[in-house]
């Protein structure tokens, strides 16, 4: 055998030192066995119905700048890029018409509770970077501009209600004088296509930023149960934010952690046919895929998705948009996504004083007067078991299927094309004394005799008991 010199056996340590330290510094996320993931995901996948919550420092400006609509449709979170303003200009609007009243987050919580929602996801730091947490690594947060941790106070009072609570977090950030827009040229920013005011900027401290306030969140607010990235684009993503270390971070700082994939490449606007694009998808790089205002067609087969959506077309709040959604819209689209297998998070952007919209409360106690009677057909269900009949929606759980009719049959039958089953009963969720329908058995599935009007013009559900 050869014998290696003394000169090469040192070089061999350093390169195996080396080749050891890299591995640690590079953390990523453990790999976990598909019970493990099942496990991990489970309360996520049976809630199906969550509120999202969009509130910054634009919520007080109410999509107005100075004195002007800066628009009547879209994201009046954006209105920083909108006006194409610097952080000292948009700051010194929009801090005057922040004013957090005290429980403002209580009145969250119990609305949302109250729709039925299970969790709330809600914004700790939008691109304009403002950040609702307190921050050891900038003063642009709520405790140095208000005095108080409104992350805290919106956790504590989600959790009081015994809700499942996630923080979205944006990777963009406009306020950050390191925060390489010309380098980021994939995504949005105030400045885009002006040279940077302070000269050449290091994209790697910004990324070190990033990195320390995701620790801060993960570590300060006690267990947290979701954590909602935003966002990233071809060429400004993955290891453009050293997304495996944020991935990894996450579940070890919070092991429960489930987490959306915009970190990495995947369109964070994915129309219909998403699921070609998300055939690359790993589930080490996000747990669940986010539609945004739009319900795939068919759903998203093999993969956790959650469509997000807001109540008129804006996130931030805007004294603009009165393009509301009715409750008939909102209440099928949360069945509709349901019974395509995914959840619903459902948006609401509260004033500057934290104060929630009307139309958002009126909406969500709506879905909340369905969901009291109707909520055993979305909580815990999974997808239809066939394509959607003409008449509404199906969702199903062992040995039970719901048919959401939205169209209420005129001739008194309902045809459900439930094949091969034996059914046990069948009768009306909104009937309380639950009285048993008539079922005939075809050859196309069953029929049911129901009563000649519906209890409900939105969706009347017919629950359907049958031995598996
Ligand atoms: C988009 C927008 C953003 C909004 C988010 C919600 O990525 O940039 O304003 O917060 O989607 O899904």
């Amino acid at each position: 055998m050869r014998r290696t010199t003394p000169t090469l056996r040192i070089h061999l340590t350093i390169i195996l030192a080396l080749a050891l330290v890299g591995g640690l510094l590079t953390e990523s996320v453990q790999a976990e066995t598909k019970q493990e993931r099942d496990a991990r995901m489970q309360w996520w996948r049976q809630a199906r119905f969550g509120m999202f919550v969009h509130w910054g420092l634009y919520s007080g400006l109410a999509g107005t700048w100075k004195d002007k609509p800066i628009g009547t449709r879209g994201g009046m979170e954006w209105t920083q890029q909108r006006a194409r303003v610097d952080t000292w200009e948009y700051a010194h609007e929009a801090v005057p018409h922040f004013r957090p009243a005290e429980g403002f987050a209580k009145e969250w919580a119990k609305l949302a509770k109250e729709a039925g929602c299970r969790y709330v996801v809600f914004t700790t730091k939008h691109h304009d970077g403002f950040c609702l947490f307190e921050s050891e690594v900038t003063t642009y947060d709520a405790h140095d501009l208000v005095g108080r941790d409104l992350c805290k106070e919106i956790t504590d009072a989600i959790k009081a209600e015994g809700l499942k609570v996630g923080y979205y977090h944006s990777v963009i950030d406009w306020h950050h004088p390191q925060y390489d827009y010309l380098k980021a040229d994939q995504l949005p920013h105030p400045l885009k296509g002006k040279p940077s005011p302070n000269g050449p900027r290091n994209h790697d401290i910004y990324v070190d930023f990033l990195h320390r306030q995701a620790k801060e969140i993960f570590s300060n607010y006690g267990t947290l149960d979701i954590i909602w990235w935003d966002y990233s684009k071809k060429g400004n993503e993955g290891p453009f934010w050293r997304s495996d270390e944020l991935m990894a971070m996450a579940r070890r700082l919070q092991p429960g952690i489930i987490s959306n994939n915009r970190l990495y490449h995947i369109p964070h606007i994915e129309k219909k046919d998403s699921v070609g694009r998300l055939k690359t998808w790993k589930p080490e790089q996000g747990d669940f895929t986010t539609p945004e205002q739009t319900i795939p067609s068919t759903g998203i087969p093999g993969v956790d998705w959650e469509v997000c959506m807001t109540m008129n077309t804006t996130w931030g709040y805007s004294d603009h948009d009165h393009a509301w959604k009715s409750n008939e819209t909102l209440i099928r689209n949360l069945i509709d996504i349901v019974s395509k297998g995914g959840n619903y998070l459902l948006n609401i952007g509260p004033k500057g004083d934290g104060s929630i919209p009307r139309e958002s409360i009126d909406s969500m106690r709506a879905i909340g007067k369905w969901m009291a009677v109707n909520g055993e057909a979305i909580y815990e269900t999974t997808a239809s078991p066939f394509e959607q009949p003409a008449w509404g929606r199906c969702t199903k759980k062992p040995s039970k299927l719901y048919a959401h009719v939205f169209d209420w049959p005129t001739d008194g039958t309902l045809e459900v094309p439930l094949k091969g089953k034996p059914v046990k009963r069948a009768y009306l969720l909104a009937d309380p004394t639950r009285k048993i329908l008539q079922t005939t058995t075809n050859t196309s599935g069953i029929t049911i005799a129901v009563p000649s009007q519906t209890l409900d013009a939105i969706a009347a559900v017919v629950a359907i008991e049958y031995e598996e």
